[in-house]
């Protein structure tokens, strides 16, 4: 992913340098000063990364925001966040401004309500998504959100454990090999090798077997995806007034696999809306469909919640090249955060001096625990509980989220409606302002997390261990941080009443990827594994380090 991408943004991003300059003059002339509380409050708020002073100094400041915005939140933590506890501003072509980095003493504002400060439109501004989705009603239409809430339940979650397990099976041997190969090393892209594991796992969920493994689908949507993060990036890095311009432009090749993706995608979801119709008519109790009910004709997995929420939601989303979108909008988002999370936790382990005590760690918890359940007829990996108590490997997953982070800064919140935001201190934020916290530096905060640069594996389940050997020590009950788990120092699923809801859906299947592949195979780097970069707000995924591997003998297996 990604790799083939970075040269056009390189290039992009040279044109853009000129006509941003252009810009900058333009809208200065332009501005009007009308709007006094904006630049009062923006002039009173200290700034990182831009000198005071010229339009060409300021103009630097801002491009260079492309490339230093990771070194310029952590300037700015430092000196305003700790200590004095004050946010600060931070320029960014994101917005084509700046936005505002509030201390993590701000936190609690995560849970105001979205009629005052929202945060949907900076998430559907981080891809761009209206450029390659042109459907208004599936970008705002929060029906998936919906889904996500409220048929991703913990009982639903626990039903996917067994097809999961028996997908991560299948895909990790066609993929990586299976007993035949076993003791020949391969070398393969680390990323890629990773990514196509996770993107036929969460597939499962998403649309069920055999749809999960339809090579032209998991082609097309691969490519979907990456001419979508490659575009959207460029998009990003180019001043907002272009962005109409350029975008749809830019958007052409997302769009052409988008369609082809939802042509494979469409007879199922014809055939899945009959079998719901069908269903309806034979039962009417159950109107609601397979989600919560005792079912076992329909399907379990989201295309088939799907299919009644949008019923809910009126006849004319019942367009099956509708849902195929959605399906589209909500594969391309979430197989692309659990692939680069499985990928960047492989890699961190890999690259850790410590590689072989962690790896070994795992593999003993793993037989140890599931040697407690394999008499239950499902294999240990697909028994929920047993997945519940490999602590280390969670651990492991949770302590990449936290040094391998996709962004920045997170949590965008926009301040809307006429009102403006007191944040005390003298500090009040006009409508319009973006918010954000400053998530990466907080994660690598030595007065969250003690030694914070280190890849320490099993940082979070070491005291959880102690608890379970000692019991009725006291004071110990707090150490139990799990990877679902919301401190103000892990803020890498959310935090507060609206924090991702896929999290315990994320942290089942990608434990049992990991596990899998611990018990399974023997993994090293094979080649460097350099420092990572910053473009704009994202952390560049590491999509060109190499891995070797190989399949343990049979005798190990299960
Ligand atoms: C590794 C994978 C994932 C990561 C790192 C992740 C991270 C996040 C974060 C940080 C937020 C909060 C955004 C904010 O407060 O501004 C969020 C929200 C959300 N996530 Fe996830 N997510 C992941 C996977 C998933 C999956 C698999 C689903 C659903 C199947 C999902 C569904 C959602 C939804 C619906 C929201 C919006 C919640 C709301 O606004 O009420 N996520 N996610
Ligand atoms: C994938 O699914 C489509 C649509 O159902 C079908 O026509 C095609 O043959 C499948 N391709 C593969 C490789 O399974
Ligand atoms: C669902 O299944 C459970 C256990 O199998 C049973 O006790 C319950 O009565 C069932 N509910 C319905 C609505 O059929």
């Amino acid at each position: 992913m990604f790799a083939a991408n970075q040269l056009s943004v390189v290039a992009a991003l040279a044109a853009v340098t000129v006509l941003f300059l252009q810009w900058l003059l333009f809208s200065n002339n332009n501005s009007k000063s009308s709007n006094k509380q904006n630049e009062e409050f923006w002039s009173r708020l200290d700034t990182v990364g831009i000198p005071s002073g010229g339009i060409i100094r300021r103009a630097r400041g801002l491009i260079g925001s492309l490339t230093s915005m990771a070194q310029n939140t952590h300037e700015g933590y430092n000196k305003f966040c700790k200590g004095q506890n004050r946010p600060f501003a931070l320029p960014t072509m994101w917005t084509g401004k700046a936005v505002v980095v509030l201390p993590p003493s701000q936190l609690h504002l995560v849970n105001r309500p979205e009629s005052e400060l929202t945060g949907f439109w900076a998430l559907i501004e981080n891809i761009q998504l209206p450029y390659f989705i042109p459907d208004r009603d599936v970008i705002e239409n929060v029906i998936h959100f919906e889904v996500s809430r409220k048929d991703l339940t913990r009982r639903n979650v626990d039903r996917q454990a067994a097809p999961t397990a028996e997908e991560v099976d299948l895909a990790f041997r066609e993929l990586w090999g299976d007993s035949k190969t076993a003791g020949e090393w391969k070398m393969v892209n680390g990323w890629d090798m990773c990514g196509a594991v996770i993107a036929r796992v969460a597939l499962r969920t998403l649309v069920g077997s055999p749809m999960c493994r339809n090579e032209t689908l998991l082609e097309l949507t691969r490519k979907f995806a990456d001419s979508l993060f490659g575009a959207a990036a460029v998009i990003n890095c180019t001043p907002p007034f272009l962005r109409p311009a350029i975008g749809p432009l830019l958007a052409l090749p997302a769009k052409f696999y988008g369609a082809r993706c939802r042509r494979i995608i469409i007879p199922l979801v014809k055939e899945r809306i009959r079998l719901w119709q069908q269903h309806q008519n034979k039962d009417p109790k159950q109107k609601h469909g397979g989600a919560d009910e005792n079912d076992t004709e329909l399907p379990n997995d989201f295309l088939q919640w799907l299919i009644p929420r949008c019923a809910g939601h009126g006849p004319e989303h019942m367009d099956p090249s509708k849902i195929a979108m959605r399906f589209l909008a909500l594969n391309t988002m979430f197989v692309f955060a659990m692939s680069y999370v499985f990928s960047s936790t492989v890699i961190d382990l890999c690259a850790s001096p410590d590689r072989d005590e962690f790896l070994s760690g795992m593999e003993e918890e793993c037989r140890r625990v599931l040697a407690d359940y394999h008499g239950d007829g499902q294999g240990g990996l697909a028994n929920k509980e047993a997945v519940d108590r490999l602590y280390r490997v969670d651990s492991a997953i949770r302590e990449s989220m936290r040094v391998s982070d996709v962004g920045v800064v997170t949590l965008p919140r926009d301040v809307v409606g006429d009102k403006p935001l007191d944040l005390g201190g003298g500090v009040v934020v006009p409508p319009g302002t973006r918010l954000v916290y400053p998530t990466q530096s907080i994660h690598l905060d030595r007065d969250y997390h003690d030694d914070p640069l280190r890849f320490d594996a099993f940082r979070f389940s070491r005291p959880m261990e102690k608890t379970e050997q000692h019991n009725d020590a006291p004071g110990r009950e707090k150490a139990r941080e799990l990877m679902v788990t919301l401190t103000p120092g892990f803020l890498a699923f959310g935090y507060g009443k609206r924090a991702c809801p896929g999290r315990w859906f994320v942290a089942q299947t990608l434990k049992q990827a990991l596990a899998y592949l611990v018990m399974n195979y023997e993994v090293g780097l094979a080649g460097p594994v350099p420092k990572r970069k910053t473009l704009l707000n994202m952390m560049i995924p590491p999509t060109g380090v190499k891995l070797r591997f190989r399949r343990k003998g049979d005798e190990q297996e299960k």
